[in-house]
């Protein structure tokens, strides 16, 4: 799409083609090395491990122009070792950190006129995605991959941004149990997400609030972001045991957090009991897609928990202005988490 016909003022979270893209294959055990080509279709085998047996990892970041006009990225070599721990956990070859970032730089340098302008608010959404497309029958991982990285211009994930969203927590549906695949950025995770989140949104809910597969009794997460709860003060999320995925945006929140607004923070057990209750004051979920997004009510069966009419809670709001000020480079960045392209 020419980026001239793009109202970046409006954009949601939908795909929109950029001019280019970044592509790796991996035979013979080794990465060729890494290219840029126009953004297009190739050519895959229908054997191909990702297609019968979902042999395929993604990540998910933002490229943002500053004020100044920089473009800023997130933490990108977390992202980089995520990518490789969802790998080596699905059996496929690990890409080096410096050669990812390097890459990433250049993808997002080569789809500039795609970056959202700093006023709209929006992103250069950057995916990462690694394929087994190597044909095999029997059940084993490819012997060829392919890593892709392309970009899509987005607003917001979800279109009530920071006046909050209604949640639902499934009684029905899990997402991961232990010993499975939860902690790993892998397609079939979210394949697995799309007929509980469809059930959900058709009851008029944004989102689902996953709990835990053993006692039906923990927050595990929202389909795509983690969940932060603040109980009598301290901010708290479930702890990464395995079978939630261990976002970035969580572990930069628990941070600034402590580090800058001096609250007690945990990782621990979160009952679903503890969200009905009168010390739970806030709740909000948070991921690159998401951001920080306010809960404004969850609802398990006949319960329900109203948080607010509109306005997103005091901490939630003050970690999302330090959160994306840093992003945005409007807050400096003593933690170190800027890397400019
Ligand atoms: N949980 C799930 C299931 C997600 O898809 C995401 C988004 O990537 C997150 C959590 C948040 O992770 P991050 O903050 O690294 O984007
Ligand atoms: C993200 O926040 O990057 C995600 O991956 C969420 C979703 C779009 C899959």
């Amino acid at each position: 799409m020419d980026p001239k016909e793009i109202d970046f003022y409006s954009l949601g979270f939908n795909f929109i083609e950029t001019k280019t893209m970044y592509i790796a294959d991996h035979k013979d055990g080794e990465w060729s090395d890494g290219q840029l080509v126009p953004f297009s279709n190739f050519e895959i085998s229908p054997a191909a491990c990702v297609l019968n047996y979902g042999q395929g990892i993604f990540e998910g970041m933002k490229a943002l122009r500053t004020k100044d006009g920089d473009i800023t990225l997130f933490r990108p070599e977390e992202n980089a070792r995520r990518l490789n721990k969802s790998a080596s956990r699905m059996l496929m070859p690990n890409y080096d950190i410096e050669l990812f970032i390097k890459a990433l730089k250049q993808v997002v340098k080569a789809n500039e006129d795609f970056i959202p302008p700093y006023d709209s608010g929006g992103a250069l959404y950057i995916r990462p995605l690694m394929i087994g497309n190597g044909p095999i029958l029997g059940v084993k991982p490819a012997l060829e991959y392919k890593l892709i990285i392309y970009t899509v211009p987005v607003g917001p994930y979800f279109p009530e941004g920071f006046r909050g969203i209604d949640l639902e927590m499934s009684t029905i549906y899990t997402r991961a149990a232990p010993g499975g695949t939860g902690s790993a950025k892998t397609c079939s995770n979210y394949a697995g997400s799309m007929l509980p989140v469809k059930e959900t949104k058709s009851r008029g809910f944004s989102q689902i609030i996953f709990l835990d597969a053993v006692n039906r009794e923990y927050i595990e997460e929202v389909g795509t972001a983690n969940f932060f709860a603040v109980i009598d003060g301290v901010l708290i999320t479930p702890k990464t045991s395995g079978t939630i995925l261990p976002g970035i945006t969580r572990k930069s929140i628990l941070e600034l957090g402590n580090k800058k607004l001096g609250m007690v923070t945990e990782e621990r057990d979160i009952s679903y009991k503890e969200i009905f209750e009168g010390s739970c004051t806030e709740t909000f979920c948070a991921g690159t897609a998401a951001v920080i997004t306010p809960i404004k009510s969850v609802v398990l069966e006949d319960k329900k928990r109203i948080f607010s009419d509109g306005e997103p809670g005091e901490m939630t709001r003050k970690l999302y202005e330090l959160l994306t000020g840093i992003q945005r480079m409007d807050i400096e960045d003593e933690f170190g988490w800027i890397v400019k392209v």
